[in-house]
């Protein structure tokens, strides 16, 4: 009988909602897991949760790993994080955010010339969705750095390889997400004017579950109008970061956004109110008129 390949040791660095449930999705598995976060205190926390260990530094945390994973929240803190990496020998860093395309091509570069293997994996599904292993993942990457990720990858969801170059699966999850968010900035604006004329929620979700809406009524309506001090699945201020990430995607192609344009002000301008921790959905409350935190009363 061959004996059993023993699993690879994988580090998640960043351990926010994305990392998080990634960490808690293989060490189910049995991987052994070594975690690095800016902010200690939720790495140490998840490490005596899910009987992980829990790195001091970056560089403490590849050390220690065959394979990393990045989950982080923008670009600005994946270069940060990235940028104290030096040789990288064989180490495989597998990318789980949403980054411009831009940022992550010079990423790509920077850890091939350090000896590093990259993969692009933008996640299409939030937290409980790679909990449950049933997430879309973009995954775009030299077929060797791939080949060895596979079997981790494919214990977070369904894998859709689009290429070599990485830019392409940011470019798709942006098409994705401007979608997405757009359709649910949509549906807020639509139960704002109903509830304005004294429609309530479940009559338009009546209507809507009759049409092609259904899903999308179904799913987001009593979501997005819950009380947005509970806790985000997706926080907002990272949905407006998509969203300019969209728009800026598009610039360098020559392709103009204008609907996710206004979008990304309206996201902006609930930053702005105060909505940047709430969950992307809540878009809702900027221009509702109960709202108590804005001035569109
Ligand atoms: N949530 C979703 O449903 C979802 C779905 C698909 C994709 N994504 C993408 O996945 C990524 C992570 O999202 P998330 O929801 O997990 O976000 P999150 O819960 O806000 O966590 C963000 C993580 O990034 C870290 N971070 C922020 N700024 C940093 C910096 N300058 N240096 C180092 N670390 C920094 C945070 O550390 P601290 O704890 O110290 O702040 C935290 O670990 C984002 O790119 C997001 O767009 C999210």
């Amino acid at each position: 009988m061959p004996s059993e390949i023993p699993l690879p040791t994988v580090s998640v660095l960043g351990t926010g909602r994305m990392g998080s449930a990634i960490a808690r999705r293989l060490a189910e598995y049995g991987y052994r897991i070594i975690l690095w976060n800016r902010t200690r205190h939720r790495a140490e926390d998840l490490a005596s949760e899910i009987n992980a260990e829990a790195a001091s530094t970056p560089i403490d945390a590849i050390q220690r790993a065959n394979t990393v994973f990045l989950a982080l929240s923008d670009d600005l803190a994946l270069y940060s994080v990235i940028s104290t990496f030096r040789r990288v020998d064989g180490l495989v860093v597998v990318n789980t955010g949403t980054h411009q395309p831009l940022t992550v091509s010079n990423v790509k570069e920077y850890l091939e010339n350090n000896g590093g293997c990259y993969v692009e994996s933008p996640i299409i599904g939030g937290p409980k969705t790679v909990m449950r292993g049933e997430a879309i993942l973009l995954v775009a990457g030299e077929q060797h750095c791939i080949g060895s990720t596979h079997s981790i990858l494919e214990k977070i969801g369904s894998i859709i390889y689009v290429g070599n170059d990485p830019r392409t699966a940011q470019a798709l999850k942006l098409s994705f997400n401007l979608l997405l968010i757009n359709t649910v900035n949509a549906l807020a604006e639509s139960l704002n004017l109903a509830e304005a004329y004294g429609v309530d929620k479940d009559t338009v979700k009546k209507v809507l579950g009759k049409t092609v809406f259904s899903t999308l009524a179904s799913k987001y309506i009593d979501r997005m109008t819950s009380d947005p001090e509970k806790p985000a699945s997706f926080r907002l201020r990272l949905a407006a970061k998509d969203l300019a990430y969209a728009v800026n995607a598009g610039f360098e192609k020559y392709v103009s956004l204008p609907a996710t344009a206004a979008t990304l002000e309206k996201y902006l301008l609930a930053v702005e109110r105060g909505l940047g921790d709430a969950d992307y959905t809540r878009i809702f409350w900027l221009s509702h008129k109960k709202s108590t935190n804005n001035e569109e009363k």
